[in-house]
């Protein structure tokens, strides 16, 4: 995948410039990038906070030729990406089902995969949000959320280029992998390492007016979660917010 940039000072969202872009014919391997975003957006139809500096707000655009139902592993493909560049840092990021980056229980990163279909055939768009340095988090999000400057890390001023290097270095590599012959086993595995959600985690999980309480229990092919409820049933779980039920006793 060859690697071209465009940089944003300000821009309403890079997922959604990335998008525009693919419609036009943007080749793979387009990265979209902005200092700040005015209309950051994150899963469910939530905001993602953007303020200007603070964050890397990053959007590629892919043209996968994976059989469409294999497509929601490009989403834990990038989770296996975002977890190996902050681990340059020193950091030990743990990754949520299904694409939350996590330092220390708190959410570092996220990731928003969109599809569009153009005239090449179909997009996938991956927005990837990474907080960075110690900003004023809205309360709403003071308690979940961290960075890397929070996290103890020093961070210089202009880390984001070099974040993005990497960024773009795993997600290069491991996109190969997924392309590659048996890619979609070794990706589920690589998700498997560096996952503390892949089995054996009480969760809730929360999808539409659904929820589901039990102990995870591996990946389908798909990358859905597999959670097995109390009475000894698996539930597939292809969308949906997981929480960690912290053992009581
Ligand atoms: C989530 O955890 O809900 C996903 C958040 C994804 C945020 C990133 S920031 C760059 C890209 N542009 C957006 O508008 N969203 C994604």
């Amino acid at each position: 995948m060859n690697i071209t940039v465009l940089t944003f000072d300000t821009i309403d969202s890079t997922n959604t410039e990335a998008m525009k872009q693919a419609r036009l014919g943007a080749d793979e391997g387009l990265c979209v990038v902005a200092r700040e975003q005015t209309a950051g957006r994150g899963r469910h139809g939530r905001t993602w906070v953007s303020e200007k500096n603070v964050g890397l707000y990053f959007s590629i655009v892919l043209r996968p030729k994976l059989e469409t139902r294999l497509l929601p592993l490009i989403t834990l493909m990038t989770g296996v990406a975002v977890h190996d560049t902050l681990q340059e840092y020193g950091l030990k990021p743990d990754i949520k089902w299904v694409n939350d980056i996590l330092v220390n229980e708190k959410k570092i990163s996220g990731i928003l995969a969109e599809t569009a279909e153009t005239t090449q055939g179909l997009a996938v768009i991956v927005g990837i949000g990474i907080n960075i340095r110690s900003s004023n988090f809205p309360v709403e999000i003071a308690d979940i959320a961290t960075s890397i400057e929070q996290e103890d890390v020093s961070v210089p001023p202009a880390v984001e280029g070099v974040i993005f290097d990497l960024l773009a270095k795993y997600l290069t590599y491991f996109y190969d992998i997924l392309n590659g012959e048996n890619g979609p086993n070794h990706i589920r595995e690589e998700w498997r390492r560096r996952s503390t959600y892949f089995s054996g985690k009480n969760v809730r999980v929360v999808f539409g007016n659904e929820t589901v309480t039990g102990t995870t229990d591996g990946l389908e092919e798909n990358g859905a979660l597999r959670v097995r409820t109390m009475d000894g049933d698996i539930k597939i779980i292809q969308a949906g917010d997981v929480e960690n039920l912290r053992q009581t006793s």
